[in-house]
């Protein structure tokens, strides 16, 4: 343990004495406020004389008495926390997973007060050891040796059931935790793709990580200190007033000025630690956003040092909040300290009084002055979990927000045994909720029947990619209209069944940083994922030959987003992904705008050979070369969210309207 204060040394060596070891590591107690051992008790049992027990009370009753004590105790603790679970507030949450955990928390709850009711112990021996020296009697070896025995045992047991307690609350701890993030990460998952528009996914890992680990230190560490502290100053309180009543009432005077102050510095260190949580939130958006984005932040000449700027001023904002956060914690142990040691004066100037009135004996007064280190030191302690209780409750608030947010979206129940591939728009109006004041489709009806070739073509823009979404119920038509798949609106169509029917390759393919192999069967199950089916699939999509010629071949690690293979290698293994899943619907979103000519011929063949053989599937086309789009069975034109034109190529044409002009700017550019 780290001193504080210098004038702490003494306190603290005292102290030292009782402490419990698994107290003085937690470095969130150290953090926060200056620690003193924490024990509690339920009934000193009396090794020698001048004892604290009423006539006629033997040790082994006592021990009766402080079992029961710790069994009730706990079984309160309990009470306590199963009307708390009922309750649907942040704390009654973590009460409620901690409940799921009982058949670890209950015994290691009978261990934590049975260790802090033996280290209570401690204080009483010490006491009667002083009394023994001092006893102008004399001391007999057989007591003294019989006080060392008592103390060798309580110490013993004492460790024992602390050790016993540290590991179970921390295991439990653990569990509780592994269930949570598995919980917040489906959650997540279920959430509409709207949802995902408005976060960033630095804050949703911060949650998923940051925020659950937070909730872990107080369903665990923090209650367990928080029971032993509470438990240890309510029993200190009571075996002082057995003791002396008189200097109990004395040295409470304090305890008023301390509560004061510990809610001022607690709502003074909450605000500080949330800008300081925000600041270091900014800090790692920062950071990922640099280094996920490494390649463009090079390619500027001052791109490095920019982000390095940004980088550095939010560094000193957390440091800045930081600096105040130590501030308060030094002037809350500072102030806490002095107080001890008025509460210590008065009760060692008064004691003194009354042990020469014969009120007390000496031996009691050392006990009654080991007493107020430990309750002080359970004052401070409570006083420290304030803050980071105060943090886990802002945690746990937006994880559960999180858990208890209902997806927009509700999936729908149709299952279809098969699909045909009708794929029908009836006047679609559509606005992204991240925007609801730009209207993005207005009325765009269109139908592609099964082994025919829609093209949507129109300017960057218009639409073509929301169309592509709303069919994959990324999104809902919201605003009117319906979006039907053999005659069914894909809102009263399972997820399932979409996703198993419709296939997309987009214009920029994302790969996974696993193989390739993995990559091409990602989302296949079972018999489907054959080696010969994807060596079928990886042939047509034109992407076994460069795959085969790989060191590990279909093995090769592709890197976090496919980064080791060139665009054009991994638009092809976004193909041969879309084949594997044998897709009855399958929407090609500019799949080849993003490549050079080169790989743009190699990944438009073997697209022209998909849709050449057709085999009863339907594809709808964002393309903008003429070649694809000419051969399209119907052409689809938008322009500015509407369907401006339908109809061939020649009949487009022919209209000389919009289609036509875009043949001749834009088309035919790259044709
Ligand atoms: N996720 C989104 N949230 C809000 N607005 C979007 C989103 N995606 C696209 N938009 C907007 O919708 C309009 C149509 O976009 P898009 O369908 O991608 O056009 P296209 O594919 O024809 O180029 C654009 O104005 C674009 O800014
Ligand atoms: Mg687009």
């Amino acid at each position: 343990m780290e001193v504080v204060d210098d004038h702490y040394a003494f306190a603290s060596s005292l102290a030292a004495a009782f402490a419990d070891p698994l107290v003085l590591t937690s470095t969130q107690v150290l953090r926060d406020a200056p620690v003193f051992s924490a024990p509690a008790a339920q009934a000193p049992a009396s090794p020698g004389t001048g004892s604290l027990l009423p006539p006629g009370v033997t040790t082994v009753e006592a021990g009766l008495a402080a079992c029961v004590g710790i069994i009730v105790i706990s079984f309160l603790s309990l009470l306590f926390g199963q009307a708390m679970a009922r309750r649907n507030t942040a704390s009654g949450k973590i009460m409620k997973l901690a409940g799921g955990e009982a058949s670890i928390l209950i015994p290691a709850t009978l261990c934590l007060y049975a260790s802090s009711g033996l280290t209570m112990l401690m204080p009483y021996f010490a006491g009667q050891f002083v009394q023994m020296i001092g006893s102008s009697h004399g001391v007999s070896t057989h007591d003294l040796n019989q006080v060392t025995a008592w103390i060798l045992v309580v110490a013993i047991l004492s460790s024992l059931t602390s050790m016993v307690r540290g590991a179970l609350f921390t295991l439990a701890g653990e569990r509780i935790i592994c269930k949570l993030r598995m919980q917040v990460f489906r959650a997540l998952l279920r959430q509409e793709v709207g949802f995902f528009d408005e976060q960033t996914s630095g804050a949703l890992v911060s949650r998923l990580t940051n925020d659950t680990g937070t909730l872990q230190n107080a369903a665990s560490t923090n209650i367990s200190m928080f029971l032993r502290s509470a438990s240890s100053l309510l029993l200190s309180i009571i075996i002082m007033f057995a003791t002396s009543w008189k200097l109990t009432l004395a040295m409470l005077g304090t305890v008023p000025i301390v509560s004061i102050l510990a809610v001022v510095m607690g709502q003074l260190s909450k605000k500080v630690s949330k800008l300081y949580q925000d600041q270091t939130a900014e800090m790692g958006k920062l950071a990922s956003e640099t280094f996920g984005n490494l390649r463009t932040v090079r390619a500027f000449s001052c791109g490095e040092e920019l982000m390095a700027r940004k980088y550095n001023a939010a560094s000193d904002d957390v440091y800045k909040y930081g600096r105040q956060r130590s501030f308060i914690y030094g002037a809350w142990s500072g102030v806490v300290g002095m107080l001890f040691f008025v509460a210590f004066t008065i009760v060692l100037r008064y004691g003194a009084s009354l042990v020469y009135s014969g009120e007390l004996s000496s031996g009691l007064l050392i006990s009654f002055v080991f007493y107020t280190v430990s309750l002080s030191g359970s004052v401070a302690m409570l006083g420290g979990l304030m803050p980071s209780f105060a943090s886990a409750i802002g945690a746990t608030t937006k994880i559960f927000e999180l858990l208890d947010r209902e997806p927009m979206m509700k999936d729908g129940s149709l299952d279809p045994v098969e699909c045909r591939g009708l794929v029908e728009f009836d006047k679609v109006t559509f606005t992204y909720a991240s925007r609801p004041d730009a209207q993005v489709l207005s009325e765009v009806s269109f139908t592609a029947k099964p082994n025919q070739v829609l093209a949507l073509v129109g300017p960057s823009g218009s639409g073509k990619s929301s169309c592509v979404s709303l069919l994959q119920r990324l999104y809902d038509c919201n605003s009117g209209g319906a979006v039907r798949i053999d005659g069914i609106d894909v809102r009263e169509l399972r997820s399932d069944f979409l996703r198993r029917h419709i296939a997309v390759v987009s214009q920029e393919p994302v790969l996974f940083a696993i193989s390739a192999r993995e990559n091409i069967l990602f989302g296949v199950e079972g018999d489907a994922g054959s080696s010969e089916n994807m060596l079928e699939a990886a042939k047509l999509a034109n992407c076994h030959e460069f795959i085969a010629k790989f060191p590990d071949g279909y093995d090769t690690l592709v890197g976090e987003r496919g980064i080791q293979l060139s665009g054009g290698q991994k638009q092809r293994v976004a193909i041969a992904r879309a084949i594997m899943a044998n897709p009855t619907i399958l929407l090609l979103d500019e799949a080849t705008s993003a490549l050079d000519s080169e790989s743009e011929g190699l990944v438009q063949e073997s697209l022209n050979s998909l849709m050449e053989k057709r085999q009863g599937r339907t594809f709808i086309v964002v393309a903008h070369r003429l070649s694809t789009v000419r051969a399209a069975d119907v052409i689809v034109v938008l322009s500015g969210g509407r369907c401006v034109e339908t109809g061939s190529h020649e009949k487009l044409l022919a209209l000389g309207g919009v289609y036509k002009d875009l043949v001749s700017r834009q088309l035919d550019m790259s044709s």
